[in-house]
């Protein structure tokens, strides 16, 4: 298993009911059930070779007994009311989590362990405002790009650690470098048109670009 899926691996509390959405190979879901974390996972994906492959690695792991697939758009294919206690979403961009989250029945789940490809903002946003506390979050890297893995708990009962695995990643730095190259693009290439210069996202981006380069948090 790579550093990334570890990562999120390493957020689910342990003797968890898990729902792996967008599942596919069923990696994470194989993990969960053979290091422990989890006493039952649901292995959902929306398209059916995708679960086709995670039964099959299901099937040769010998975990059919405790690891289920479902077919199945999001958060749809959770059936009981009390089925997980966590949710696992991770590979998917981050507009798309927020879709899949936002028609998802949510009530009953204590955690949710996210890995958006992007827009992680557009997540963190999401969260803050239907009720999610970030109780950490952590960084991993593979082939050169760092993902972002955020860990949410209930707002009325979960509690933040004091200082999150993320802060004290040495990938900060990196990840930190890698959007403000990326944000300085976006600016350069606005900066062909006067409209583009005069806009409100224009002055934005130049706000973020000046906090990072001082010292900022990238969020
Ligand atoms: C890039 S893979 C990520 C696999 C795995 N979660 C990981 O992080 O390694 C994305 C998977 O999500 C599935 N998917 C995309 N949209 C989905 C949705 N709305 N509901 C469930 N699965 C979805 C795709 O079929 C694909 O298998």
């Amino acid at each position: 298993m790579d550093a990334r899926l570890k990562a999120i691996a390493e957020f689910v509390p342990r003797g968890s009911r898990v729902a792996d959405i967008g599942t596919d190979h069923a990696q994470l879901a194989i993990e969960l059930i053979k290091s422990g974390r989890a006493s039952k996972v649901i292995a959902a994906d929306k398209n059916a070779g995708p679960l086709d492959a995670a039964r099959k690695n299901i099937l040769a792991a010998g975990l059919d007994d405790r690891i289920e697939t479902r077919l199945g758009d999001g958060l749809s294919v959770l059936r009981a009311e009390d089925e997980i206690d966590a949710v696992c979403i991770a590979g998917l961009g981050g507009a798309l989590m927020v879709e899949i989250l936002s028609a998802g029945i949510l009530s009953s789940i204590e955690y949710l362990i996210l890995q958006p490809m992007n827009a992680v903002e557009r997540v963190r946003m999401w969260a803050a405002l239907n009720g999610w506390l970030v109780i950490d979050e952590d960084l991993a890297e593979v082939g050169g790009i760092v993902y972002e893995i955020i860990f949410l708990g209930r707002s009325d009962r979960a509690t933040t650690v004091e200082e999150t695995k993320r802060s004290k990643s040495p990938l900060l730095k990196k990840l930190t470098a890698g959007r403000l190259e990326k944000l300085k693009k976006i600016a350069a290439s606005m900066e062909k048109s006067a409209a583009a210069v005069n806009s409100e996202k224009y002055r934005r981006l130049r706000a973020e670009i000046e906090k990072i380069s001082a010292g900022g948090d990238v969020l």
